[in-house]
């Protein structure tokens, strides 16, 4: 059993959407509430591939027959449109919730951070619901430090939701 780190394709698309709509309807990770399907994904490689936004999927192949399948994956994106925040960038991290705490999330993070430090971002910014504890530790153990916590910002399952805001300087990193 083995785990690799490469650009997205187009194959990879079902299976990411699989992963992704299994946490819109369970959990809030995500504030989506809808599906999405493959137009959907494949518009969201497509503005990946046009603004160059780092990307990767994680590939876990069983070594014995050469099976593979994808996992998880890491992008970031724009954060806001306006140009004064070109340099400014959100990230994105979902792994398939059989594949957890095996330390993926975090070496996908330390390849997502090479890549942008190499592009010249500044900053990169997580936005977290804080009623996912463990997840809010991730992000500090990856180094990113909480700026703060934007109240009732989200509504899901009925709950609000409050968002904490983590921060990671890239010079610090
Ligand atoms: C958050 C997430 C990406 C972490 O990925 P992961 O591969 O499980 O994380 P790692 O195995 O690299 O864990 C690193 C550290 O994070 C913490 N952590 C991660 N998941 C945890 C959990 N479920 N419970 C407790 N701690 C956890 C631990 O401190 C761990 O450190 P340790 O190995 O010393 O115990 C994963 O849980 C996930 O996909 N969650 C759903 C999607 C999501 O919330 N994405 C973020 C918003 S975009």
């Amino acid at each position: 059993m083995s785990f690799q780190f490469r650009p997205p394709q187009e194959s990879d698309l079902p299976a990411l959407a699989e992963i992704f709509n299994n946490e819109i309807e369970t959990s809030t990770c995500t504030f989506r509430t809808d599906h999405v399907d493959l137009s959907n994904r494949r518009a969201w490689l497509e503005d990946i591939r046009r603004d160059n936004y780092p990307c990767l999927v994680i590939v876990h192949t069983i070594d014995v027959d050469d099976l593979s399948s994808i996992v998880g994956w890491c992008n970031l994106s724009r954060y806001r449109p306006q140009e004064a925040y070109s340099t400014t960038t959100e990230i994105t991290l979902y792994i398939h919730r059989d594949f957890r705490g095996l330390g993926l999330g975090s070496q996908v993070i330390g390849c997502i951070v090479t890549e942008a430090r190499e592009r010249g971002y500044q900053t990169i910014l997580a936005m977290v619901a804080t009623e996912n504890a463990p997840n809010t530790k991730f992000w500090v153990k990856c180094g990113f430090e909480q700026r703060g916590i934007l109240k009732d910002v989200g509504k899901k399952f009925g709950r609000w939701l409050d968002v904490g805001v983590y921060q990671l300087m890239l010079s610090s990193y």
